[in-house]
């Protein structure tokens, strides 16, 4: 089949994605944000703390609990086969970095750090807790802002990077920006403390004049701590943002592909030629360019555009109450999952790994009291399972500006006092539950279960860890009420109908992932031990771990497992499955800003958490610097008519040829 017009090809696919949702970022020009939530008006005598809950990242909403269904379920039994050589389908290999963080290029100041010596600590603990139990985690710096990030010698006090407001690129505003070798270092820096590894952009604005200098740059200074580049954000919205002609299809951009394939060949400074993201399907035989590793696809199961972009065209602003209840559901990581199901079988096929590259709730900034509320930590355990049972290779939780209410992590608003601290979201527990459930030998292979009927409350999943079952991961999307709302699974281990002898364990051991209700949005716990509340996380998990040890009754070689709502249990059927998912390290930094890392690559990190108290003189250093202000870069809300067409294309995924039923 010849390939579709864009358009054409994009009206196809959009009966697949219902409510694709967009992931434009959108930039204010201005240099201070007024809270959507806050009138102007009101702006005037508004107190600090009506400014901070006006912003979406910190606000109070808290919705109402949905209703348990009727009949809820209480007790299922789950039988699992014992060796993956007695199941089907299940995924190919995943490792504990599963769910990793894309972080917009224009807000690394705020969340990473201001420079290579001057690095946001809690961020490096937030990172560490996922890399201390998965062995590496991995970020993305990017977005819409690289396409026209340009390197530059020096900026003006020493800053690292820039946005250069006067040249916006695109409807969207995005700022183009410029940064310099700072950036570099400091990732570098990041990546000396902690095993981060890391995705970048080249430009990709103007083929005829690339700038290839990021990864000259980003090969001599990160090396292999940089795992690829991606080639153009989100290429099928181009035609859409006025970057390219309207009739702009896939083959113009493989075409343009080509050109910086042949030019980074032929640059002797970038040393890795095969480290590339591309949002197009490899196909054998075809288009399989040795350069492309990642496939990639962005995608958000919804949009709160009307709230974010009043009066342009949205229509009225959803009420997040009507749409909790699509977040407790199985069913919205299968829906998410579906059309992509052929195209991960075919990168694997192809040999290319295939990433969710930007993902989250919803688009357009969350949906307040949803993508902030535990009911979020749940879903994305599901999804990022789901993802991962159908060939994903990893996805990553996008981290936005303070305007956002679905961020994993946030840090305080510029002029709060310093005693408030970091906020971190449910999403942030649900990359360190899969990271454990996935555990560190890069050799889980997950199932989804279909427990319990398929019971869209009641999910499941087995993990397999070199060919053996390691760990089941049960979901409870439901909250305990007037005695319904918790289940138990009574879970058998082979012995069933693959012929296996019964090989259920004498006892397991379980952690669970808890909060009082799914619209909880501060005391949230995995196996006891918490980032703390809104305003409170210095990023690491505090209090005494608490793992429950159950005994399994050993004549009907059944264990019964108690899973209360709402919450996640993940069973660890043998100490190895436990010891292959424990943190092998803890490794945590105890200042709030971390100065002085240049020539330490050798730094002890255990010294860092014990030389500096919790009230030192670093922390003061915050006090009036921009770290992620009302007037630093966060994106910030503006009216952008024609907004709703590009969302409604975003989530696109191009096939190569438009094949039939690829995408
Ligand atoms: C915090 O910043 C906002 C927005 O710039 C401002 O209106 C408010 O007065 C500031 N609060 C303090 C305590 O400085
Ligand atoms: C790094 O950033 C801090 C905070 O803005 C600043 O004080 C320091 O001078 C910067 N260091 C360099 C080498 O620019
Ligand atoms: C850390 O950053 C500084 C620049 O700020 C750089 O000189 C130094 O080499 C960096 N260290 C590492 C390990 O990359
Ligand atoms: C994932 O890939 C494996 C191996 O190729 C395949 O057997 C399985 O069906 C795939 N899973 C899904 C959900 O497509």
């Amino acid at each position: 089949m010849l390939p579709l017009p864009l358009p054409l090809f994009l009206l196809s696919l959009s009966a697949f994605v219902p409510r694709a949702a967009c992931s434009v970022t959108v930039y204010g020009q201005q240099g201070v944000t007024t809270p959507s939530g806050l009138a102007t008006s009101a702006s005037a005598t508004a107190t600090t703390a009506d400014w901070i809950a006006a912003l979406a990242a910190y606000n109070d909403v808290t919705l109402t609990v949905p209703a348990n269904p009727s009949p809820a379920p209480t007790a299922f039994a789950v039988s699992v086969a014992n060796q993956a050589s007695n199941v089907n389908g299940l995924s190919v290999a995943q490792a504990g970095d599963f769910f990793g963080f894309s972080i917009e290029m224009s807000v690394v100041q705020q969340v990473i750090g201001k420079n290579g010596s001057y690095l946001m600590v809690p961020f490096l603990n937030l990172l560490a807790s996922v890399a201390d139990r998965a062995g590496r985690v991995r970020v993305r710096v990017g977005g819409n802002t690289q396409e026209y990030a340009t390197l530059v010698a020096s900026l003006a006090d020493n800053a690292i990077i820039e946005k250069d407001k006067e040249n916006t690129s695109n409807p969207t505003n995005t700022p183009t920006l410029d940064f310099t070798t700072g950036l570099l270092y400091m990732m570098s820096n990041v990546s000396s403390l902690v095993a981060v590894k890391w995705y970048l952009g080249i430009p990709f604005n103007d083929t005829s004049n690339l700038r290839l200098q990021i990864a000259e740059a980003g090969d001599a200074i990160l090396g292999d701590n940089i795992l690829a580049y991606q080639v153009g954000n989100e290429p099928d919205l181009y035609a859409a943002h006025n970057h390219r002609a309207s009739t702009y299809n896939q083959t113009d951009y493989i075409a343009e592909f080509d050109i910086m394939v042949n030019a980074i060949n032929a640059n002797s400074l970038i040393t890795t030629k095969n480290n590339l993201v591309a949002p197009v399907f490899p196909e054998p035989g075809h288009w399989t360019p040795s350069s492309l590793s990642i496939v990639s696809v962005e995608h958000y199961p919804d949009n709160n555009c009307a709230a974010a972009y009043p009066n342009s065209g949205f229509g009225d602003p959803v009420d997040p109450q009507t749409v909790i209840s699509n977040y407790l559901t199985h069913a919205s990581g299968q829906s998410i999952v579906s059309p992509y199901l052929n195209g991960a079988l075919e990168a694997a096929a192809a040999g290319k790994e295939f990433m969710m590259f930007e993902t989250n709730t919803a688009s357009c900034g969350g949906f307040e009291g949803v993508s902030d509320a535990f009911v979020s930590a749940l879903w994305a355990v599901d999804y990022g399972l789901q993802m991962a049972y159908s060939n994903f290779t990893g996805a990553l939780i996008h981290v936005g500006g303070q305007d956002v209410s679905y961020n994993p992590f946030t840090p305080p608003p510029t002029n709060l006092s310093s005693f408030k601290e970091w906020t971190v979201g449910p999403t942030m527990y649900a990359s360190v539950v899969l990271a454990e459930a996935l555990g560190n030998t890069g050799t889980a292979q997950v199932i989804d279960l279909f427990a319990n009927s398929a019971n869209a409350y009641t999910p499941g999943y087995a993990i397999y860890e070199n060919s053996a079952l390691a760990r089941i991961v049960l979901v409870n999307f439901m909250t305990e009420a007037n005695g319904t709302g918790s289940y138990t699974a009574t879970i058998s281990v082979g012995g069933g109908e693959t012929g296996e002898a019964s090989s259920t364990p004498s006892s397991v051991k379980v952690k669970y992932l808890s909060a009082p209700t799914v619209v909880e949005k501060d005391n949230i716990t995995w196996a006891g031990q918490t980032f703390g509340g809104r305003f409170q996380a210095d990023g690491r998990l505090s209090g005494e771990e608490s793992i429950a040890t159950i005994s399994c009754d050993t004549t009907a070689a059944t264990c019964a497992i108690p899973v209360p709502g709402p919450g996640v249990a993940v069973v660890f059927l043998s100490s190895k499955a436990q010891s292959d998912a424990d943190p092998t390290t803890t490794q945590t930094f105890a200042t709030t800003v971390l100065t002085k890392t240049a020539n330490t690559a050798t730094i002890d990190p255990s010294v860092l958490a014990t030389s500096n108290g919790m009230n030192g003189l670093d922390r003061a250093e915050l006090g009036g610097t921009s770290q992620g202000g009302a007037n630093a870069a966060a994106p910030s809300a503006r009216s952008i008519p024609g907004l709703a067409v590009l969302c409604a294309l975003a989530g696109a995924v191009w096939v190569l040829g438009g094949a039939s039923g690829r995408r």
